[in-house]
């Protein structure tokens, strides 16, 4: 018997590019190959896992520094310190020999593009003492030049909120932020303003700690790749994707009309 499987449905695809987008990438680890309305998206990929293994070593040593200040502080609180020190953590693992060339942005001919990737560093639910609700993660974005085609720019997040606190900081290269502004909002969606765009470079970034909360974009405009230190507060990447997924389409602003 011929068993027909239905063609999957253009908005099928959308919708799980725009998953992907937000955060799904942490778990295409490697250069898997996607189609995306006839190019082939490739992710980029940790080249060395030793070397991958090393940066996740040493920003274990960092971050047990910082706790031998924290050892009279709720977890809630040591997560909270270590968030508004992301600056201060990335220039100690680009002193301590962050490894760069851990991670490689995949080649690409005529009929590809590549897409930024993220790899888990350090999880606060391994930590022997006590689960801190925090997650680092290393994030690789390509140049604009090898991961725009026309229909897409995969050196980008989508527009997003966050439904956790989350933290940033580059590590090598130049990382754009895009701000907007909720104009409005309804049941029939929302809508944003562009408000600034701030351009970080080594050992800068910022953090919504959910005081303050904002709506941004992050991209790599520059013509070589960028790789930056993020922190989200849930103790483990499994938590971290799960609550990205659930939230997904309250957090997403990709739609909303931007003026
Ligand atoms: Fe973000």
């Amino acid at each position: 018997m011929i068993v027909l499987r239905p063609r999957p449905q253009p908005w099928i695809l959308m919708r799980f590019f725009r998953f992907n987008f937000i955060f799904l990438l942490i778990i295409l680890s490697s250069t898997t190959l996607t189609t995306l309305l006839g190019v082939d998206v490739k992710s980029c990929y940790i080249k060395d896992p030793f070397k991958h293994e090393a940066n996740q070593k040493l920003l274990n040593s960092i971050l047990d520094r910082e706790f031998s200040y924290l050892s009279d502080t709720l977890p809630a609180d040591q997560a909270i310190h270590l968030s508004e020190s992301i600056s201060k953590i990335t220039k100690a693992l680009v002193k301590g020999g962050f490894s760069a060339d851990a991670y490689e942005v995949p080649e690409i001919d005529q009929n590809s593009i590549t897409s930024f990737n993220c790899f888990t560093l350090w999880e606060g639910n391994k930590k022997v003492s006590g689960a801190i609700p925090l997650t680092f993660f290393v994030y690789v974005w390509p140049s604009e030049g090898l991961a725009t085609c026309a229909s897409k720019s995969l050196n980008a997040s989508i527009i997003h909120s966050h439904p956790i606190p989350c933290a940033f900081a580059v590590l090598k290269g130049t990382l754009v932020q895009k701000k907007y502004e909720l104009v409005t909002s309804s049941s029939l969606g929302n809508s944003i303003r562009f408000i600034d765009e701030t351009i970080f470079c080594e050992g800068e970034g910022d953090i919504d700690a959910l005081r303050n909360q904002f709506i941004h974009k992050l991209c790599n405009k520059s013509s070589s790749v960028c790789l930056s230190l993020h922190a989200y507060g849930l103790p483990s990447s499994d938590e971290v994707m799960a609550c990205f997924r659930d939230t997904e389409s309250t957090c997403s602003y990709e739609r909303s009309i931007v003026n």
